[in-house]
């Protein structure tokens, strides 16, 4: 609350945007669905991620410790490579600086602004009562740091900076849901398991799993007729769902639990062929350089928030820049930091090029042609963080923010370089 009347008029209008659209409820429609097996993935998903999520309850008797655990070490001490690969990927980092910086500055018995972020970031009901206690304590775990974090597993504290624990996409009512084995088969009722088995379902192989929180709905925000978030369906008029490739099958390759996306450089080359050419005489260059989307299963990038920039200047022989001479075309959908319009939409679709025409006179001392695409995952957080430091109004949550804008500043890096000696 106190984020929203405080800031600047600008920004203030832009959270407030957020929150409305986020407060909504995402689960996403049935697509008209063409077979029983989707009904049924539409039906199970529909009630998976019915939010809030309900608490988990009392678990069985028979549970020893461990089984009853919910945090993501408990899993991990027999779901190893599960679990060391999570504690890598971005979801164990979902409720990072960038974001407790801002949870911290609400009300704590303001619940439903708390849910409008933590449905995506934190969904279950012991992450949000969590929360609500460290907002009210004014005593956060500031030592915490999802990268060297040795809790014990019975330890269910600070459940909430977990951000997207195993439990949030695998456990309703204490009762495990997972895909069938890789061998296709499901477990047998006789069978002694821990934590009683699991109840398979087919919905954990579909993309419309992580729609969940990768998709805004039809009524939600949208700019230039395009909703806010749209990954799911930009993949869905892709050739990837007619050929069968889910996002799991990029996302989570043999199942890891990776989740790599824009933040990976390799992930990033993955997705993309970058070529580049250099025709020039004595006093003309001319250089083009191209990007294809050949392996993004979405627009390239799918958010409103990273920026990818193409980049040609001129070089001397000691390597420096020649200022002047350089050029830029930059794949991204801009939008300013109070959502109010799209300024502009470069981004590729799977298949489609971008291309950066290079025609500048030869500079004096120019050796090089420089070519080169460098990636700023988190290019409009940095501007949004900025903005909400420079304000002054920010009380706890500063110090948060500050990390987080470093962080975001550090996140920068070139997937592409190319030295064109000039003639
Ligand atoms: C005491 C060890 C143990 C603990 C603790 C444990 N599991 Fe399991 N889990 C197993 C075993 C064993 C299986 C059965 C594997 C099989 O039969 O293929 C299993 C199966 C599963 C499956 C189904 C795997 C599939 O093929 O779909 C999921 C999902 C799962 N566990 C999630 C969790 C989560 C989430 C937690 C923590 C909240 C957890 N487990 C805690 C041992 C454990
Ligand atoms: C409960 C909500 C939720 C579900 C379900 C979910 N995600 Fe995410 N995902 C998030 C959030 C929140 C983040 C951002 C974490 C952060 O950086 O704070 C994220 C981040 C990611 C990233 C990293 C993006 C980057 O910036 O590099 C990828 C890739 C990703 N998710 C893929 C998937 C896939 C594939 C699925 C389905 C198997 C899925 N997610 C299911 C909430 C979810
Ligand atoms: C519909 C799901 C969803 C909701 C609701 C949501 N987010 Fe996110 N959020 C995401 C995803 C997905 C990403 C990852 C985007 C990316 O990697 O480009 C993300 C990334 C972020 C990030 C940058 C990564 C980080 O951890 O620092 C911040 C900050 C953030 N969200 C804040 C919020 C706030 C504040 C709210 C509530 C007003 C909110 N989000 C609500 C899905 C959601
Ligand atoms: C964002 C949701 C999400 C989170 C968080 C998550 N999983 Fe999963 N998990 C999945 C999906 C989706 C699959 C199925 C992937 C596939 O079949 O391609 C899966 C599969 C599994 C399997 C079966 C693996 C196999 O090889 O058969 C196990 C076991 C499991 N998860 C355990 C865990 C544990 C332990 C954690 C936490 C450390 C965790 N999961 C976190 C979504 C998630
Ligand atoms: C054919 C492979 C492929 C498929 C299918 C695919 N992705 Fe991606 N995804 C990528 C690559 C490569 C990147 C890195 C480049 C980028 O960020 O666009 C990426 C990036 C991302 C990101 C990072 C954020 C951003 O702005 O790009 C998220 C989130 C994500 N994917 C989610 C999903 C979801 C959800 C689905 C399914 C609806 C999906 N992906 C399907 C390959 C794929």
């Amino acid at each position: 609350m106190r984020i929203a009347i405080s800031l600047q008029p600008l920004l203030n209008r832009g959270l407030k945007v957020l929150v409305l659209l986020l407060l909504s409820s995402m689960a996403v429609t049935a697509q008209s669905a063409d077979s029983g097996k989707q009904i049924g993935i539409d039906r199970f998903l529909d009630q998976h991620w019915q939010r809030p999520l309900a608490p988990q309850g009392t678990p069985p008797g028979h549970f020893t410790d461990l089984e009853r655990s919910l945090s993501p070490q408990a899993c991990g001490s027999c779901h190893v490579p599960q679990f060391q690969d999570w504690s890598k990927s971005l979801h164990s980092k979902a409720m990072g600086p960038g974001l407790m910086g801002q949870l911290v500055e609400m009300s704590p018995h303001a619940r439903g602004e708390h849910q409008a972020c933590i449905r995506c970031h934190a969904p279950l009901a012991e992450q949000a009562d969590q929360l609500v206690d460290e907002i009210s304590n004014g005593s956060p775990p500031l030592a915490f740091n999802a990268n060297q974090d040795t809790t014990n597993p019975l330890d269910n504290s600070n459940l909430h900076r977990k951000g997207l624990v195993c439990a949030a996409c695998h456990v309703r009512n204490n009762q495990r849901f997972g895909p069938a084995r890789k061998d296709g088969s499901t477990p047998d009722p006789s069978q002694k398991l821990p934590h009683d088995g699991w109840v398979s379902s087919d919905a954990y192989q579909d993309s419309q799993f992580c729609a969940a929180c990768h998709q805004f709905e039809p009524n939600e925000f949208s700019l230039n007729g395009k909703l806010l978030e749209n990954t799911y369906v930009e993949w869905q008029q892709s050739r990837y769902a007619e050929e069968g490739v889910s996002c799991q099958d990029c996302h989570m390759p043999d199942r890891k639990h990776q989740w790599r996306g824009i933040h990976d450089p390799e992930t990033v080359k993955s997705g993309v062929t970058i070529k580049s050419e250099l025709s020039s005489s004595s006093e003309q260059i001319q250089g083009l350089m191209t990007m294809t989307n050949t392996g993004t299963g979405h627009r390239f990038p799918t958010y409103v928030t990273p920026q990818v920039v193409m980049m040609a200047y001129q070089e001397d022989a000691r390597g420096q820049l020649i200022d002047g001479s350089q050029r830029y075309f930059v794949v991204a959908r801009r939008v300013p930091l109070n959502l109010s319009q799209e300024i502009f939409d470069t981004r590729l679709a799977p298949d489609e090029t971008a291309r950066l025409e290079y025609q500048q006179n030869r500079r004096p001392g120019a050796t090089n042609l420089v070519i080169k695409v460098y990636v700023e995952p988190d290019k409009f957080y940095e501007g949004f963080y900025n903005s909400m430091l420079q304000s002054g109004q920010m009380g706890r949550g500063a110090a948060m923010l500050q990390q987080a804008l470093n962080d975001a500043r550090q996140s920068v890096f070139t997937i592409y370089e190319k030295r064109l000696p000039l003639p």
